[in-house]
């Protein structure tokens, strides 16, 4: 195995290749190892500064990122744009010029427009890792997925795994996909038709509209979030509706009388795609998924650090 990443930056799954995931996965052990000591914090990372560039809202990903970064000992620029001089008018090139002056090495983007960060890695001196863009991708969020899939089930090959709900709108759903699909994973959509894009079964994927059915199918289910502020048009009719066909609840688990692993990247909206019951059951992997998202952004860092001129 190689012991550097192919890429310089994280700004897709498909950028990297099976070797570059298993180095993520290795190192990520080795982070989990180290940050569950009573002393969590290695100096690694003593010389290298790192800006998390966040203009649209989060919680895990901007707060994992600051404690990955802490843990290794990184100096680190918190920018939110509210707040910022992008509320006068400021560019978003003219922002992170002026951020990257002051000597950034890496910079860890979320913003709500599909392919800022590739614009940005176009366009600087430092490596970019994409935490969420728009409806695009979010890399990050699946490798701690696979990697929490992972830890519980030993491996992901034909494993199979049903991604459920708003997928249209999920940057999650897309990049859960890649990665599964490189691991050998058998995937299915789970969902309202309104909700799948017409044509995602090029990407050699199941598709299914009945719930019941996929969950009897599957060995891991993914709900995702209705994400209510991307949507403009309305694509069911409403929100009780959506929780009566495709919500995960016990009495709908209890019928299907399985073992089955529930997921769910987070915000939830519970009592919409996930009851309490299910969200806060033995069966939900969701907080480790949140736990693991420390130790998989330390090893990108890391990783991504090595190759930094
Ligand atoms: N899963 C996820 O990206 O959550 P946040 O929006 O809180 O970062």
């Amino acid at each position: 195995m190689s012991k550097s990443l192919s890429v310089n930056n994280l700004l897709g799954i498909n950028d990297l290749n099976v070797n570059d995931l298993n180095l993520i996965f290795k190192t990520a052990n080795y982070f989990k190892e180290i940050i569950n000591r009573p002393i969590k914090k290695v100096p690694t990372l003593r010389d290298i500064t790192i800006a998390n560039l966040f203009f649209e809202n989060s919680t895990r990903t901007k707060l994992s990122f600051e404690l990955a970064e802490k843990r290794l000992s990184a100096e680190i620029l918190n920018f939110s744009s509210s707040g910022s001089s992008v509320k006068k008018g400021e560019s978003l090139l003219d922002t992170i010029k002026n951020i990257l002056v002051m000597k950034v090495d890496i910079m860890v983007i979320r913003h709500s427009s599909p392919g800022v960060p590739q614009f940005i890695a176009n366009n600087v001196d430092a490596s970019v890792v994409n935490a969420g863009d728009g409806s695009h991708e979010h890399p990050t969020q699946a490798l701690l997925d696979a990697y929490s899939i992972k830890e519980k089930l030993g491996n992901i090959n034909n494993k199979k795994i049903a991604i459920i709900g708003d997928i249209i709108h999920s940057r999650v759903a897309i990049s859960n996909i890649f990665l599964l699909k490189k691991l050998g994973a058998k995937v299915m959509v789970c969902g309202p038709k309104t909700l799948i894009p017409k044509h995602i079964s090029d990407l050699d994927i199941i598709v299914e509209n009945n719930i019941k059915k996929a969950l009897e199918w599957a060995d891991v289910a993914n709900v995702l979030r209705i994400q209510l502020e991307r949507q403009e048009v309305k694509y069911f009719p409403s929100l009780r509706e959506y929780s009566l066909y495709f919500g995960i609840n016990n009495k709908l688990l209890k019928s299907i009388n399985k073992d089955l692993i529930i997921m769910h990247p987070g915000p939830i909206n519970r009592g919409i795609e996930i009851s309490s019951d299910v969200a806060d059951s033995s069966r939900s992997i969701i907080l480790n998924q949140v736990e693991n998202g420390v130790a998989i952004r330390m090893a990108i860092l890391y990783l991504l650090s090595l190759n930094i001129k």
